[in-house]
């Protein structure tokens, strides 16, 4: 029965979360949420929280999360018409009426859904008989176990018209079946014949694992090597991902999605541990999937083969992304050796090695640099000027008001700090796993270069650079140092200053003291530098105290903190506006 969404909002407002599980649950209140023992898994400490405004409970012990309809459906175990019902007896409201054509469409639904099932059986039932040897050879050879093939309902499609028959004595309509892109009608149109044959077939399974299409993969070389079922009533490519029901749980838990090319990739990497794992059908990424993702997690992996048509293909999902970015989602970028897919990263290298290009996985404010970077040359003026339009007019398709904002202020450090590093030995530190204050230190390291090697300039920039909270201690020190000698001698020399110091502290800032000595800077070009230096790592070092506010938030959501990090976010806005 078809369901309209106002309804089911009308049923969210009405009943809180926290009385629909309060029946169930001991509760405590904590500011806006609850918190209790999560119902969902065995524990001893709350970590299951609700939220009663938002309207959803999570559990950051096994990921749990939903509303007040999953709650009834997962921990309660019923179907979710029932539910719908006592919740709606529940709020003292009247189910919907539903007009003869729903009740049509609804019956249709479950009709389809049937014969897509029969056919999953079929195909799996076919794999484990004796015309199936050659296929499961196949999965043998290509490393994947009986458990993993009942796993993800592997099958085969034999020759001939097998499953045509089948359905045909199961009394399914075959014109029906035709629709759901199972069977075909004969070139001369006298009879209906199988659509796949002698394929290793890959159910694609729904949200709540209704089988909806297929796709089928090849033994021998040929073309297609993989067949999909075509666009039908139950199967719109764009807006499902292989393996979601699989790996749902695992992306919310780790809030980590593995988006890889491949079904072959999926399954690989299921196998080998990494069950966040799944695949768009065969086509490019849409927004759509994106977007579903984004329900569960807040940085899906794109995970594309090494290949040049890998590559190309991950630029095109960032494209796609880039207008629909909001507040704390993005994607991040993994790029696999040449020509490796993840499928051959796990088999041919190890789990290890495919965990370690994970964890070198590049954001995607880098990889989009990157790739202007590798479109625009700026070794003249003029090429300069259009490399900033450029950029300029790629960040303008970000929509969201506020990511624009970020992107804007932080590719114009980019650019600024490309036009006057150029040519100098300074290269850009490589990419740090995101989130640590190191690259925020390494500019307060520069900053203090600095400001020894030009105490007179330097000396304007001491208080804001003592207002900095600095997260390391030798540099806080020397930092206290040299006030104290700049105050004591206004007119203190590089060279008085270094040596009052102390050869063990300035040892310590070589390498920076040299950078800044080979690049002899006029006056207002030192102050230039010291100032927009100084706005960037107050930013840096401010997102990265969000960062850790917010994860230590989400472990243990307290008003307190949600507090501080809007604090500190308006902190953040303040430094933008400024500049
Ligand atoms: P690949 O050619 O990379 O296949 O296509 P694969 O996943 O590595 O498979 P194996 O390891 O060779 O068996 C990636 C995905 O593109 C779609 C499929 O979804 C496939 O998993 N594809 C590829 C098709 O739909 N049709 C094709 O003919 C080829
Ligand atoms: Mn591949």
């Amino acid at each position: 029965m078809f369901l309209p969404p106002s309804f089911l909002d009308t049923l969210r407002d009405k009943i809180p979360l926290s009385t629909l599980i309060g029946k169930k649950v001991k509760l405590t209140r904590r500011g806006h949420e609850y918190t209790g023992l999560c119902p969902f898994h065995k524990e001893k400490t709350a970590s299951f929280t609700i939220n009663d405004e938002k309207g959803f409970y999570h559990c950051f012990g096994c990921g749990a999360h939903g509303d007040i309809f999953t709650y009834l459906v997962e921990a309660e175990k019923m179907p979710f018409m029932e539910a719908v019902e006592h919740l709606a007896s529940m709020a003292g409201v009247k189910m919907p009426e539903v007009s003869p054509d729903q009740k049509r469409m609804e019956s249709e639904r479950t009709g389809m859904t049937a014969i897509m099932e029969e056919a999953c059986r079929f195909f799996q039932n076919q794999l484990f008989g004796l015309g199936g040897v050659r296929a499961k050879n196949y999965l043998i050879k290509r490393g994947i176990s009986g458990n993993v093939a009942k796993q993800f309902r592997l099958g085969y499609a034999p020759n001939g018209s097998a499953l045509t028959q089948h359905l045909e004595a199961k009394g399914f309509d075959l014109k029906q079946c035709q629709k759901l892109g199972l069977v075909a009608k004969s070139q001369d149109g006298t009879r209906f014949h199988d659509y796949f044959y002698d394929r290793v077939m890959f159910p694609i399974l729904d949200r709540r694992k209704r089988v909806i299409g297929f796709g089928g993969r090849m033994m021998e070389k040929g073309e297609p090597k993989y067949l999909n079922s075509p666009e039908t009533a139950l199967f719109h490519k764009g807006e499902q991902l292989y393996a979601l029901p699989h790996a749902i749980d695992t992306i919310r838990k780790e809030n980590r999605a593995i988006l890889v090319e491949g079904y072959m990739d999926v399954i690989a990497l299921h196998s080998a541990g990494f069950t966040g794992a799944v695949a768009p059908l065969g086509t490019a990424l849409t927004e759509n999937q994106i977007k579903i993702l984004w329900q569960s997690c807040d940085e899906p992996l794109i995970c594309f083969d090494g290949d040049g048509a890998g590559r190309k293909a991950s630029l095109r999902a960032l494209y796609r992304a880039l207008p629909i970015l909001t507040a704390g989602k993005s994607l991040r970028f993994v790029s696999l050796p040449d020509p490796y897919d993840p499928d051959d990263m796990i088999r041919k290298k190890s789990p290890e090695a495919f965990r370690q290009v994970l964890a070198e996985s590049q954001t995607l404010a880098d990889l989009l640099w990157q790739d202007l970077r590798a479109t625009y040359p700026v070794d003249t003026p003029e090429r300069q000027a259009l490399f900033e339009k450029k950029v300029n007019e790629t960040i303008s398709k970000i929509q969201d008001a506020g990511v624009r904002a970020y992107y804007q202020n932080d590719f114009k450090n980019r650019i600024w700090r490309l036009f006057h590093t150029k040519n100098k030995t300074h290269k850009p530190p490589k990419t740090q796993p995101i989130h640590t204050p190191v690259q925020g230190v390494q500019d307060i390291r520069m900053m203090l270069a600095y400001v020894i090697s030009y105490p007179e300039i330097g000396e304007a920039f001491l208080d804001d650079l003592s207002a900095i909270r600095i997260p390391d201690k030798s540099l806080k020190t020397l930092l206290g140092d040299i006030s104290v000698l700049m105050t004591e001698q206004a007119d203190i020399t590089p060279d008085e200053l270094k040596e009052a110091l102390g050869e063990n502290t300035i040892s310590d800032l070589k390498l920076e003291l040299e950078m800044v000595q080979k690049s002899a800077k006029t006056d207002d070009e030192v102050r230039h530098i010291l100032s927009c230096m100084m706005t960037e790592s107050k930013r840096k070092i401010l997102e990265a105290e969000i960062h850790e506010k917010t994860d230590s938030y989400f472990k243990n959501p307290s008003p307190e903190v949600w507090e501080s990090i809007k604090v500190l976010k308006k902190e953040i806005e303040k430094l933008c506006e400024s500049e």
